[in-house]
C-alpha cells in the first residue's frame, strides 16, 4: 500500500511517526486484510438507538449485532421513519476476510398485486391508494433482515440484540417534536386505522410532544421475533394478526405472502472515483448505479481546479443524466434486465459528458428519455457502525413517507410501510417524491420496488467512511455531495453538515438549502439556465462514521439537522 499519503497540517505532523508505522503495517498485511481500528464508532438518528448499539458492543456483540439492536430500537423510537412493517438495505463489511455484501430486506409486492392496481377505469391514479391504508403496503423485509443478520453474522443471540428495543417499547418513549409534527401531517389518514389512532391519537387528536407512549403490542411482536426468529414474524400468531388486519381493511396480503418472504444477499456495486473506491447498494436500490453513473461523468473534470459555480453546474448536469437513467432502466433484477455494465462503463460516461456544456444547463426534456417518473420516501433513517475489529455496517431503513401507510393491523403494534408508492404506478406519473419510472419499475407480484436508499462505504488511502441518510429521491445526491467532500479532505462533521442541493432530472429544477450557494453562484447557475428553488425544509439526516487509517482516529458525526447522537470509544 504505497498509497499511504504523507501529511500536511498540524495533526499530521503530530501523528507522523504513527502514520509511518501504520503505512508499513498495512503494506505487510495480506491482500484483503486491514488493521483493526481498535475503537468503535456509532452514528444514528436517535440517542437511544446509539445507546442500544453501544450496549450490545459492550456485551460482546460485533457491529452486526449492534446493527440489529439499532435497527430494532429505531423502529420504536422513530416510529414514523422505519420499523418492523418496513424494509431496508444493510451494507456489511466483515473485517475477517474483507467480504462485503448487501443484505436486501426490501419489501415485495403481494401475490395479488397487479400492474394497474392503483388506476381507475380511465387509467388515472386513484388518489392516496398507494400512500395510505393497507393496500399501500408491501410485504415487510426488516424482521427477516434482522433475523438473518443475527444468525449469519452476529455473535449474540437475536433475543439479546432485540432486548433494548423490547425494553423501550415496554417502558415507553417520550414523544418528540418531530413525531408530533409527523402525526399532525398524517392525522387524517390515521383516523382510518383504529389500532394506529388508539396509540397515537387517543381522544381523536395527535398526542403532543412530551407525552410518554408505550407500545405493548409492538413489544409482544418483538418478543415473538426474539424467541422464534424469522418465523416468529412471518408465520404463526403475528402473521395471522397481520393478515387478518390487512384483509379486514381492504388489503390484499395473504399468509402465503408472508411465509414466502426472503432476504436476498447481493454483491455491492463498486465504483472508483479518483483515489476512492465507493461500495454501494445495487438494484433494487438505485443508489449505487445513480451515484456511479454521476461520478463517472464527473471524473472527466478536475473539479478541484474549477470555480465553485462550474463544479456545481457540472454536478447538477451529472445528476440530471444519472437520474434519467434511473427512471428509464432500473427495477428489481429478478424481473428486469438492466444495462448496468453499460451505465457504469467509462465509454458511456464519455458519451454523457459530450452532451454537457460548461456554459449552459441542458433542459431535461432535451435528453432522450421518458416524461416525468417517481422517487422514494423522506421518512427513512440511517445508521453507521464500525466496531473495534473493523466490521462495518451502513444501514438505511424505511417505511417510506411519514408513518408509512399510517395503518396498524390490530394486535401487532406494527406500522405498515407504504413502499408500494415507490413502484411506478403508471409510466411517466411521478410518485410522492416526484420521481418518474418506466416499465422496469412497474408493479408485479413478488417484485421489489425501486429504492433510493444508499448505504455507502468510501474506501481510500486516507481511510474509510461509512455513511447514508434518509431523504427519498434526494438520498443519492446527498451521499454524492458528501463523497465529493470526503475525496477533497472533509471530515465526518463536515460531510454530515454540508449544505445540499439536488436535481433529479424531473422536475427540471435545482432544489437547494439556504446557504448551499452564494449570491454569485446563484447568479452563475441562473445565467446558465438552471431554475433554482429554495427548499422550505432542510435535506436529510446523515450519519457518518470515519476511520482514518493513517492516524487510527475514529470519528462519528450526526447531521446537525436531526436529533441524532454519536459515540466513539
Ligand atoms: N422509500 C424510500 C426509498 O426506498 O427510496
Amino acid at each position: 500500500m504505497s498509497s499511504c499519503r504523507g501529511g500536511a497540517g498540524a495533526r499530521r505532523v503530530q501523528y507522523k511517526s504513527l502514520a509511518l508505522l501504520v503505512c508499513v503495517w498495512i503494506w505487510l498485511l495480506p491482500a484483503g486484510a486491514q488493521p483493526a481500528p481498535a475503537r468503535s464508532g456509532i452514528a444514528t438518528a436517535h440517542p437511544l438507538a446509539t445507546r442500544a448499539g453501544e450496549e450490545i458492543l459492550a456485551a460482546g456483540g460485533n457491529a452486526f449485532d449492534a446493527a440489529v439492536a439499532i435497527s430494532a430500537t429505531l423502529a420504536v423510537v422513530e416510529p414514523y421513519a422505519s420499523g418492523l412493517g418496513g424494509g431496508g438495505f444493510w451494507l456489511l463489511h466483515e473485517a475477517d476476510g474483507g467480504r462485503q455484501v448487501i443484505v436486501d430486506g426490501r419489501e415485495v409486492a403481494p401475490a395479488a398485486a397487479t400492474r394497474d392496481m392503483y388506476l381507475d377505469a380511465q387509467g388515472k391514479p386513484r388518489a392516496g391508494l398507494s400512500v395510505s391504508g393497507p393496500l399501500a403496503a408491501g410485504i415487510p423485509g426488516q424482521p427477516a433482515a434482522l433475523a438473518h443478520l443475527a444468525k449469519r453474522y452476529g455473535r449474540l443471540p437475536l433475543a439479546a440484540s432485540l432486548a433494548p428495543a423490547i425494553r423501550h417499547a415496554e417502558q415507553g418513549i417520550v414523544i418528540s417534536r418531530g413525531i408530533g409534527m409527523g402525526l399532525k401531517f398524517r392525522a387524517e389518514a390515521a383516523r382510518n386505522s383504529p389500532a394506529f389512532s388508539a396509540i397515537y391519537m387517543p381522544g381523536g387528536e395527535p398526542v403532543q410532544a412530551g407525552a410518554t407512549l408505550r407500545f405493548p403490542d409492538l413489544a409482544r411482536t418483538l418478543r415473538r421475533l426474539a424467541a422464534e426468529g424469522h418465523d416468529g414474524f412471518y408465520r404463526g400468531s403475528v402473521a395471522r394478526r397481520l393478515v387478518a388486519g390487512v384483509q379486514a381493511a381492504g388489503g390484499i396480503w395473504t399468509r402465503e405472502d408472508l411465509a414466502a418472504y426472503k432476504v436476498v444477499e447481493r454483491e455491492p456495486i463498486r465504483v472508483q472515483y479518483r483515489d476512492a473506491t465507493l461500495v454501494m447498494a445495487p438494484p433494487p436500490s438505485s443508489g449505487g448505479v445513480v451515484m456511479g453513473d454521476a461520478l463517472n461523468i464527473l471524473r472527466g473534470w478536475d473539479l478541484g481546479r474549477l470555480q465553485p459555480v462550474e463544479r456545481q453546474h457540472l454536478t447538477i448536469e451529472a445528476l440530471r443524466r444519472a437520474y434519467r437513467d434511473r427512471a428509464m432502466y432500473l427495477g428489481d433484477p429478478a424481473f428486469v434486465s438492466m444495462p448496468i455494465e453499460r451505465l457504469l462503463s467509462p465509454w458511456y460516461a464519455d458519451g454523457q459528458r459530450t452532451s454537457i456544456r460548461l456554459d449552459r444547463a441542458t433542459p431535461s426534456d432535451e435528453l432522450p428519455g421518458i416524461a416525468p417518473a417517481a422517487s422514494g420516501g423522506t421518512n427513512t433513517t440511517h445508521f453507521s457502525v464500525l466496531d473495534a475489529e473493523g466490521n462495518r455496517v451502513a444501514g438505511t431503513l424505511s417505511i417510506n413517507t411519514w408513518f408509512g401507510a399510517v395503518f396498524i393491523p390490530p394486535g401487532t403494534g406494527v406500522i405498515l410501510n407504504n413502499e408500494m408508492d415507490d413502484f411506478s404506478i403508471k409510466a411517466g406519473t411521478p410518485n410522492s417524491f416526484e420521481l418518474l419510472g418506466a416499465d422496469a419499475n412497474a408493479i408485479a407480484p413478488g417484485k421489489r420496488m425501486l429504492s433510493s436508499m444508499s448505504p455507502t462505504f468510501i474506501e481510500s488511502p486516507r481511510g474509510v467512511a461509512i455513511l447514508g441518510t434518509p431523504g427519498g429521491s434526494r438520498i443519492i445526491s446527498m451521499v454524492l455531495l458528501s463523497t465529493l467532500a470526503w475525496v477533497d479532505g472533509a471530515d465526518a462533521r463536515q460531510m454530515a453538515s454540508l449544505k445540499r442541493y439536488h436535481h433529479q432530472y424531473y422536475p427540471d429544477v435545482v432544489s437547494y438549502e439556504e446557504g448551499a450557494f452564494t449570491a454569485e453562484e446563484k447568479a452563475g447557475l441562473e445565467a446558465r439556465g438552471h431554475r433554482l428553488e429554495l427548499s422550505p425544509r432542510s435535506f436529510g439526516n446523515m450519519q457518518v462514521v470515519t476511520w482514518d487509517r493513517e492516524t487510527g482516529r475514529v470519528d462519528a458525526a450526526s447531521d446537525p439537522r436531526g436529533g441524532g447522537e454519536v459515540t466513539v470509544y
